[in-house]
C-alpha cells in the first residue's frame, strides 16, 4: 500500500454565499488575510507537507485563480527594473512549475463529495489529500505535515480534527471514537451535520483529509446526504463499514474558519498582528479602539 502523498485536491467551486455581494466578482479563496489571499495559506501548508501536485475544483467565476497562480512577467519586470527585490521576491514565491497546477470543472454545486470525485481521473489509484482553503491553520507545524506523517503509520483514512463547544457540533461532521492513542484517534462513526444533542463526541472534522483511492470508489456510487448534497463525510464512513481505517488527528495550531465572517476577521486580526511590519502599529490601534469601547459601555 502506498503511504506517500503528493497530490492534493482543493475543492473550490462552492458559491460563497456568506461573503454576498464580495463573492459575486471575487472568489472566496482569493480574499486576502492581510496581503495574502486564502489559497496562498493553503498552497504553503501543502508543499510544507510534501505536496508536488495541485488540483483545483473550480466553478464559473473563478478565473482570478487561475489567474492568481499564473506568472505575471510585466509585473517582474518593472519591480525589477525598480529595484524592489523584496518585493519581487514575494512575487516570486507565489509562481508555480509548470504542470504542478491542474484545473477542473464542477459543473454544478452538488456538495464536497462531488467536487472531490470531479478530481478522480486525475487522482488515479494513489492517496490523497484534499485541503479546505477556508480552514486556515496557523501553527509551528504545517496541519497537514503533522497529518502526513501520522498517516505513514496507518494508512487508510486521515481526517484533521479539533475539539468544538457541543452547540456547535451541529454545523460539522462530528467523530464517533472507538479508541485514543495520543494525537490519533480510531474512529468507529462519522455523522455530518448532526442534529442538537445527537453528536456521538464533540470532535469535529475540519477542512484536512488524507483519502485512499477507495473514497472515490464509494463516491462513484453516492446518493444525496444531508441537505441534499453529496457528502465526502458519507464516503468516508463508507470506509469503516467496509473495514478499513479511519482516523482522525488532533492536530497542533489555531484553526481559524474564515468561511465565516467572524472567522475571517479573527484571521485578519490575528495573521496583523503576527506580522512583525504591523504588529506595534496594529496592536496600538487595537487597545486605542478597546478603550474607547469600554468607556462608551
Ligand atoms: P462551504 O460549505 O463553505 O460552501 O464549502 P461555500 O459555497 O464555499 O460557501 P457558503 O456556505 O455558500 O458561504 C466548503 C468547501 O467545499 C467547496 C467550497 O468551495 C469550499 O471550499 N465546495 C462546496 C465545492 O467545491 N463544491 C460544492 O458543491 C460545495
Amino acid at each position: 500500500m502506498q503511504r506517500t502523498v503528493t497530490k492534493a485536491v482543493f475543492p473550490v467551486a462552492g458559491l460563497g454565499t456568506r461573503f454576498l455581494p464580495a463573492t459575486k466578482s471575487v472568489p472566496k479563496e482569493i480574499m486576502t488575510l492581510v496581503d495574502r489571499p486564502l489559497i496562498q495559506y493553503a498552497i504553503d501548508e501543502a508543499r510544507a507537507a510534501g505536496i508536488t501536485e495541485f488540483i483545483f475544483v473550480t466553478s464559473r467565476g473563478k478565473s482570478a485563480l487561475e489567474d492568481y497562480f499564473d506568472t505575471a512577467p510585466e509585473l517582474e519586470a518593472s519591480l525589477n527594473d525598480k529595484g524592489k527585490d523584496d518585493l519581487l521576491e514575494v512575487l516570486q514565491s507565489t509562481n508555480m512549475e509548470s504542470g504542478a497546477i491542474a484545473y477542473i470543472r464542477q459543473h454544478k454545486a452538488l456538495g464536497l463529495g462531488h467536487a472531490v470525485w470531479c478530481a478522480r481521473r486525475l487522482i488515479g489509484d494513489e492517496p490523497f489529500a484534499v485541503m479546505l482553503p477556508d480552514d486556515v491553520i496557523a501553527g509551528d507545524t504545517a496541519c497537514l505535515k503533522q497529518m502526513v506523517d501520522a498517516y505513514q503509520e496507518t494508512g487508510g483514512c486521515m481526517v484533521a480534527a479539533m475539539e468544538v463547544p457541543p452547540e456547535k457540533a451541529s454545523a460539522y461532521g462530528i467523530l464517533d471514537v472507538e479508541s485514543e492513542d495520543g494525537a490519533r484517534v480510531k474512529v468507529k462513526a462519522m455523522v455530518e451535520k448532526p442534529t442538537p444533542g445527537e453528536a456521538p463526541s464533540n470532535l469535529a472534522v475540519i477542512g484536512r483529509y488524507i483519502l485512499t483511492p477507495d473514497v472515490m470508489a464509494n463516491l462513484d456510487r453516492m446518493k444525496s446526504g444531508a441537505g441534499g448534497e453529496i457528502q465526502l463525510t458519507d464516503a468516508i464512513a463508507d470506509e469503516i463499514q467496509a473495514g478499513r481505517g479511519v482516523y482522525g488527528y488532533r492536530f497542533r495550531g489555531q484553526r481559524y474558519d474564515c468561511g465565516s465572517k467572524a472567522g475571517f476577521l479573527q484571521a485578519t486580526v490575528a495573521f496583523g498582528l503576527a506580522r512583525p511590519d504591523l504588529r506595534d502599529e496594529f496592536s496600538e490601534y487595537l487597545e486605542e479602539m478597546m478603550a474607547v469601547r469600554n468607556a462608551a459601555q
